[in-house]
């Protein structure tokens, strides 16, 4: 094959791409800080813009240092500047920013991923090795900050959404987790949308699932700091499943894709719940192809990063995994799965999230 020469202005636009992609990581870091240093929520507390000697004195942080980072996060559209004095701007966040970068509350809250970005990136290091033997790792791998930083992922939207608008699309589970059935959470991590179940359903109980240490002590915490007795939290490790058809309602939440053996849990799953239970999957929204995804799925990029460096990795972390990966688990398989292992019903819920689709399935 004949090699072209680069073409000088495709030459220019392929670097700025290139160089797009490192400012975005780079910024990314600045994120980390803003978060982890508190400065997004002093400009969330301030009732007018702050100059950078202001956001220093109310951080208690060296003003250079605060001038520099703000800067970057003015050049990357993430803070307000005013001008007016060109000497000294003045920092202020729209109430956007405020809801995605500070407020914890809000649904669309989005410092979790950044919150495990240094833990997330650590791992670049071992990446080489597990390219050339092919295994993963586990998300302990990550440390106690990858388990929060999950868990400020997934927490606000399931806070927010999880019992008021997600559970009444499941045809009578409601009622069932009313008058008091038993429900398991498998992947649970931190144990977020099962202590949310478990408050809202004080007459079921509940039992998350997990192979992550970081995030069952996490899980343990939250559910004696609300005072739920009625949730409790097992290490699949120490303690499997139980496929007696005692549960009434199994949910999973963005794991399926990242275990070793999917199938397999699909199974025990299936032996899990009774033959009038309910299962919920959630699971990320993928297309059937590379092709789809990169031409349907704006973050298409960040997914396949992602999974490289922690759903797929945890997908291989044993002896051949399965290896599905981020966008690995597109409907078309989590019915094959589901149908495979003695599901009969599948259907997709009428659920809006940017990310993830949602799939009621029922033996
Ligand atoms: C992306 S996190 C989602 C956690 C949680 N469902 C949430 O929404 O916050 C994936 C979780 O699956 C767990 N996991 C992976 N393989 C597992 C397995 N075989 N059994 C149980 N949990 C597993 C991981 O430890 C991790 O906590």
């Amino acid at each position: 094959m004949e090699i072209s020469q680069p073409d000088p202005d495709k030459l220019k636009m392929f670097s700025f791409v290139l160089y797009s992609q490192l400012s975005g990581a780079v910024t990314a870091g600045m994120i980390h800080l803003g978060d982890r240093l508190g400065l997004y929520g002093v400009l969330a507390a301030a009732d007018a813009p702050l100059s950078s000697s202001e956001i220093a004195v109310k951080s208690d942080l060296h003003e250079r240092w605060v001038r520099e980072w703000a800067s970057n996060q003015v050049a990357a559209r993430l803070v307000e500047a005013d001008h007016s004095d060109p000497h000294e701007p003045r920092f202020s966040l729209t109430p956007e920013g405020r809801a995605v970068l500070a407020d914890e509350s809000h649904p669309a809250f989005g410092m979790g991923m950044f919150h495990r970005l240094p833990s997330t990136m650590e791992r670049l290091a071992e990446l080489p090795d597990c390219f050339a033997t092919g295994r993963g790792f586990d998300y302990d791998a990550h440390g106690h900050d990858g388990a929060v930083g999950i868990e400020r992922s997934f927490e606000p939207w399931s806070n927010a959404h999880l019992v008021p608008v997600v559970l009444p699309t499941l045809d009578g589970v409601v009622e069932r987790l009313r008058r008091g059935i038993r429900v398991a959470d498998i992947g649970c991590g931190a144990g977020s949308a099962v202590c949310t179940m478990a408050a809202a359903f004080p007459d079921s109980s509940f039992v998350g699932y997990d192979i992550s240490h970081h995030a069952l002590s996490i899980a343990r915490e939250k559910a004696t700091s609300r005072g739920l007795k009625n949730v409790s939290f097992v290490d699949v490790h120490d303690e499997g499943i139980p496929t007696d058809s005692s549960f009434g309602f199994v949910t999973t939440f963005d794991c399926i894709h990242d275990m070793t053996r999917p199938r397999e849990m699909v199974r025990t799953i299936r032996r899990a719940i009774a033959d009038d239970g309910v299962w919920l999957l959630v699971d990320i929204k993928a297309r059937e192809t590379l092709e789809q995804n990169v031409t349907k799925n704006p973050m298409a990029a960040l997914m396949y990063g992602i999974s490289v460096l922690s759903c797929m990795a945890s997908a291989l972390s044993e002896e051949n995994g399965e290896g599905l990966g981020t966008l690995g688990l597109p409907a078309s398989k989590a019915e094959e799965f589901a149908r495979e292992a003695g599901f009969r019903s599948f259907s997709v819920l009428p659920v809006d999230h940017s990310v993830n689709a949602f799939y009621e399935i029922r033996p």
